[in-house]
């Protein structure tokens, strides 16, 4: 095949071969390759037709979750103090274009360059659900009367989150002119490091503070209906992250001469960076803390997750033994157990086998 075929043949889009043999589940990679790409079965890759039948089965709708506590709450005088209503913009204002971000990654970068149909099939889903959380935050932008400008802008006003965005988006840029095809070593980390970026740091690190300031407030009782809300974004993209692990590490399985000792400290300076932005970022939303949550503990927790993120990459970790200051968190993600935690009404949309949170 030549390069010039090549963008065709894994688009899915090219000419039809009408001689060709049938697809054999070998026939199957993950990058680069030449098996259709319109044909879903024989499924190779279970482990992402299950994250595909996961995503559906929450499916969920930001609607459904009242918003009335939060309006009451977020419109007496008294109700939140300045420095929790600061904290709750810029979580909201960091949340707000992250999720575009993310699902225009997914769209034009990730889609074009994973040549297999069971992980399209997912990251159709995917997109879906990133639209659903964009959806989540016009829905409270709406409710509480918030400066619509103010929100969306965040990310290019705010530089500890413009600081966030920019570091994400260098990985991604090159990825989405229509010039890039992986079929090299550098183009091929190339990709790697977008789904590290985006997967790895973006949906695997950075959320993970938003969730935590949120959900604290919900613990004592505040913005009960977004923590709701954030709850069942945090069941989407424990998922979303577990696909972008799994991903990486069968692209390593098949490509073993991309992750050399090299790449893997690249990728360890990575995550260590992205901490870094994190860390920055949860000082200037919480300059003298919250009840329950302070930039030092959001540090810890950061370190904590880095460390995590590392080991399910199979890389030595960046930082030294960290406990994890939030260990609520886990049970924030098990929805099950926590269902009537906020006294909101929940629609029980799981109805699948038991799913691995992280
Ligand atoms: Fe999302
Ligand atoms: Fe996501």
């Amino acid at each position: 095949m030549t390069d010039t075929q090549r963008p065709a043949a894994q688009s899915g889009l090219g000419e039809i071969d009408r001689s060709g043999a049938r697809v054999t589940v070998d026939d199957k990679a993950m990058i680069n390759c030449r098996a259709d790409v319109n044909q879903l079965l024989p499924l190779k890759y279970h482990w992402a037709w299950e994250k595909y039948l996961a995503g559906c089965n929450n499916h969920w709708m930001p609607t459904e979750v009242s918003m009335q506590a939060d309006i009451a709450l977020w419109k007496s005088p008294d109700g939140l103090t300045d420095d929790e209503r600061r904290a709750i913009k810029r979580n909201l204002g960091f949340f707000a274009t992250s999720e575009s971000l993310v699902a225009n990654n997914v769209v034009l970068a990730v889609y074009r360059h994973l040549t297999n149909p069971e992980c399209r099939q997912y990251l159709l889903r995917q997109a879906f659900e990133e639209a659903v959380h964009t959806h989540t935050f016009q829905y409270i932008c709406e409710s509480l009367g918030l400066d619509e400008g103010e929100l969306f802008n965040m990310y290019r006003e705010v530089p500890s989150i413009t600081d966030k965005a920019a570091w994400a988006l260098n990985y991604t840029q090159h990825l989405e002119d229509p010039s890039f095809t992986t079929g090299t070593p550098e183009k091929d980390q190339a990709f790697l490091r977008d789904l590290v970026a985006f997967y790895v740091v973006f949906e695997g690190m950075w959320f993970y503070t938003g969730f935590a300031q949120i959900l604290s407030l919900g613990r004592r009782n505040k913005m009960v209906g977004i923590a709701e809300q954030y709850q069942y974004i945090l069941r989407d993209e424990s998922i979303h992250l577990n696909f972008g692990i799994d991903a990486i590490n069968q692209i390593k399985i098949e490509n073993p001469h991309l992750w050399s000792e090299e790449f893997q400290q690249e990728v360890r300076v990575m995550l260590g960076e992205a901490c870094e932005l994190e860390v920055a970022y949860g000082r200037d939303t919480m300059p003298r803390g919250l009840l329950g949550l302070n930039a030092e503990l959001c540090e810890q927790y950061m370190r904590f997750i880095t460390n995590r993120r590392c080991a399910q990459l199979g890389l030595a970790p960046v930082f030294g033994p960290t406990e994890n200051p939030f260990p609520w968190m886990s049970e924030m993600m098990d929805l099950k157990k926590e269902k009537n935690f906020f006294e909101t009404r929940v629609i029980e949309y799981q109805n699948g086998g038991a799913l691995e949170w992280d």
